[in-house]
């Protein structure tokens, strides 16, 4: 099938409008003082309007480590007392994934801004709602897709939409590791609380990443297949992740997953992740993007192009545009009217339709198509 020059379509997702720069400090909640919480802090305090008041997680033990650790004030038990509170204007979630809508829902009706880590919900209807709330209450809400924020991204991104490589017709983008299961018997490896496996959790970053790049977030079809090859077993361990083990529970998500993407335009996109494969790059998180007259792949950013005397292989420096490398001191500058997200809920919301079609497909044997 041959397909149409991508035209961008930017128009269609209308920015938020928050009241400009207001006085500091912009006081900030956390909630889930685990692996990547504790990141949710350091990178807030980076921004010299930002202060980190509170902290929220079920284990006490664990949010009174960070507090100590980032000199943050308040520790709390029960994320929904902070909801109540007035001095609280960004609550940022870094909760288990079936937490991700209904916590985040709550935040939005409390009239607070939402940074929330990925995936953006465990399915498609949930991650609807967030967006409809955030657009009616004029409130920011944006998922933690911290890929886009690489500077060798972000420099990809301008080579593409500077034409350098032609039109791009075809991506190929994956994430997969030698033995990174984030902990048989965590809560990653239960569907109850992960609501799937390697998809939701790293080829999330691998598809945001090859689409931000391509700037088509809308599929027509998936055809997906997932399977557990590793987990089931005990092999495949990883390290990542501080919350608790439970090796009564049985590991019913994927570990492996391969999806044919074919994007509204026609291009196609071709995903792959993986937990844990016998392959000789321990971490192999790389986006090859194909036009008619380059191609490139990162990271490291480099370029492909044919000259009159051959093949030419360029290694690009790279640097961060206009939204930095800090998607929290980013997020920042959105709540104060000073940047506009650089992570469109709307677009999560599509690729979240995405990762649900791979899902349904492997589970039907077919095609999905999205409406
Ligand atoms: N953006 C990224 O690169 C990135 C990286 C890793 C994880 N994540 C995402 O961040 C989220 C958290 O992952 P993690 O690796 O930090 O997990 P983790 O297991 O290390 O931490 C989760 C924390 O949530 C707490 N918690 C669970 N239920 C709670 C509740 N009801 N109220 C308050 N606290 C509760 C746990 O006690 C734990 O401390 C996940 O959704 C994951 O997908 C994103």
């Amino acid at each position: 099938m041959k397909s149409k020059p991508h035209k961008p379509t930017p128009a269609r997702i209308a920015p938020i409008r928050i009241a400009p720069a207001r006085i500091a400090p912009v006081r900030v909640a956390v909630i889930g003082a685990g692996a990547i919480g504790v990141d949710h802090i350091a990178s807030f305090q980076k921004h010299p309007a930002a202060r980190v008041v509170a902290i929220a997680d079920t284990s006490l033990e664990r949010a009174r480590a960070a507090a100590g650790t980032y000199g943050v004030p308040e520790v709390l038990a029960d994320w929904r007392a902070l909801l109540r509170r007035a001095d609280v204007d960004i609550v940022s979630i870094a909760l288990p994934n079936h937490l991700h809508a209904p916590v985040a829902l709550a935040a939005l009706r409390a009239g607070k801004h939402v940074m929330l880590d990925k995936p953006m919900a465990t399915n498609a209807r949930e991650a609807a709602r967030l967006v409809a709330e955030s657009r009616k209450r004029n409130l920011v809400l944006m998922v933690g897709q911290n890929n886009r924020f690489l500077p060798d991204v972000q420099t990809a991104r301008r080579l593409i939409d500077a034409g350098e490589l032609g039109d791009v017709y075809h991506a190929k983008t994956a994430w997969m590791r030698r033995a990174g299961i984030p902990r048989i018997g965590s809560w990653f490896t239960q569907k109850k609380f992960s609501g799937g496996g390697c998809v939701y959790d790293i080829g999330v970053h691998a598809l945001d990443r090859c689409l931000y790049l391509m700037n088509e977030y809308e599929a027509a079809a998936v055809s997906g297949q997932t399977c557990a090859q590793f987990g089931p077993r005990g092999k495949g361990n990883g390290s990542w992740g501080r919350g608790e083990i439970d090796p009564a529970q049985p590991f019913d998500v994927d570990d492996f997953c391969v999806a044919l993407i074919k994007l509204k335009s026609g291009r196609t996109v071709l995903l792959e992740a993986s937990w844990a494969a016998h392959q000789e790059d321990p971490d192999c998180n790389a986006t090859q993007i194909f036009g008619t007259e380059a191609g490139l792949r990162l990271p490291p950013l480099k370029m492909f192009r044919q000259t009159r005397t051959g093949y030419t292989t360029e290694l690009v420096t790279a640097a961060a545009g206009p939204a930095g490398d800090n998607r929290m001191t980013h997020f920042v500058d959105c709540v104060l009217g000073r940047a506009d997200p650089f992570v469109k809920p709307e677009e999560s919301l599509a690729i979240q339709k995405i990762l649900d079609a791979i899902y349904a497909s492997a589970k039907s044997g077919r095609e999905v198509r999205i409406k």
